[in-house]
């Protein structure tokens, strides 16, 4: 395969490559290739999405789970998590701190929690956050699966787009990566429920972990491409010592390296075969080096979703080991990371929705 025939072609439409092609786009490892293949992602992304990254400020508003993923540090069984959910005023002035910054949107991410309380909680949030922004701030969920009565009643209240992760698209690495009880059918069918609600809809998988094979990675995007999904949030796997999966494995300076180097080959395959999709450069990237959320940007992303989380909980909220900026406040965040962004050429774009463009195209055909 010719690497400059690869890229001419995914370049010139969307979806335009096989599985075979996507492996071996993934599989490049020699730095002047990836170079290259970083090179023609951020050309597609400047094309579609235009410059500049758009953020949203993430709230991590509980660590109360229902699920028990193997590879997750807040997964029910831990219980070496202090637990805690914010109450609404402290929801409410993360929101603050998203408007005050300049954001433009935000994500309010949580365990995942079935229970009419929950759902009537985010929902009056949901009405307080659209109010006090004038219904201007983009709101984005990830509060797991939930029944379509509940997608629209939090749709109604304000919110506009939702994240779930399918984590695999493989149904057996699936299985194995989560106990009985996770259904990957009724995963899947969140997400047709979230589209025919009217969400903005993303999804994601991790990427690496062990046993994982380059082919399912590459099938992994062609499910992006067959569920016609508007974003992807996706990050590397990196193991959790209070986990089953991660139990045994350390997350040695080579470890970080692959998981690095997979997780950008990973945004840059996407966005050359996806096109017009919001991407976002996850902070699993930065837990893994200290820039790694500019080179995903640099790789084809063009989301960041700064923590605007009051550094109390944040300790509490460790999906993975390594987990940065668990010490530092929202306003140090930003800081830094304009700064970071600045030093590869970047910009922000502040005060804006950054809604996704194939979301707006699908609209309109
Ligand atoms: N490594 C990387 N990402 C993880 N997540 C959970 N545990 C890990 C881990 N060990 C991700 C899941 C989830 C998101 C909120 O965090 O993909 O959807």
């Amino acid at each position: 395969m010719n690497l400059d025939d690869i890229l001419a072609k995914a370049k010139s439409a969307p979806r335009a490559l096989c599985e075979d092609e996507l492996v071996f786009l993934l599989s490049l490892t020699n730095e002047a290739e990836t170079q290259t293949l970083f090179a023609a992602a951020r050309d597609v992304k400047l094309r579609t999405s235009g410059k500049g990254v758009n953020l949203r400020g993430i709230i991590e508003m509980s660590n109360v789970c229902a699920k028990d993923c193997f590879y997750c540090g807040i997964r029910k069984s831990n219980t070496n998590v202090a637990r805690f959910r914010l109450d609404e005023d402290e929801i409410l002035r993360a929101a603050q701190t998203c408007i005050d910054l300049r954001y433009g949107s935000l994500v309010l991410q949580g365990g995942e929690i079935e229970s009419d309380a929950h759902t009537t909680f985010i929902e009056n949030v949901l009405q307080k956050i659209t109010r006090m922004s004038g219904g201007k701030l983009g709101i984005t969920l990830s509060l797991g699966e939930q029944s379509e009565e509940t997608y629209a009643r939090w749709q109604c209240a304000g919110a506009h787009r939702y994240l779930l992760r399918i984590e695999s698209a493989d149904p057996e690495l699936y299985a194995r990566l989560h106990p009985a009880g996770h259904d990957f059918e009724r995963r899947k069918n969140c997400l047709r429920l979230l589209r025919k609600t009217g969400y903005q809809v993303g999804s994601g998988v991790l990427i690496g972990v062990p046993g994982q094979t380059l082919p399912q990675v590459a099938r992994d995007i062609l499910f992006f491409a067959e569920m016609d999904l508007d974003m992807i949030g996706m990050g590397p796997y990196i193991p959790h010592r209070d986990t089953p999966l991660g139990a045994d494995a350390a997350l040695t300076p080579a470890l970080a390296h692959r998981q690095l180097a997979l997780g950008l080959n990973m945004i840059a395959v996407t966005r050359l075969l996806l096109h017009d999709v919001n991407i976002a450069s996850t902070t699993a990237l930065q837990a893994l080096a200290p820039d790694g959320r500019e080179r995903g940007v640099l790789a084809g992303a063009n989301v960041i979703m700064p923590n605007v989380s009051d550094v109390t909980h944040r300790k509490d909220y460790r999906l993975y080991e390594n987990k940065p900026a668990l010490d530092e406040n929202s306003e140090q965040s930003l800081a830094a990371l304009v700064r970071q962004l600045a030093s590869i050429g970047e910009s922000i774009n502040w005060d804006t929705r950054g809604d996704s463009p194939h979301f707006a195209m699908r609209q309109h055909a």
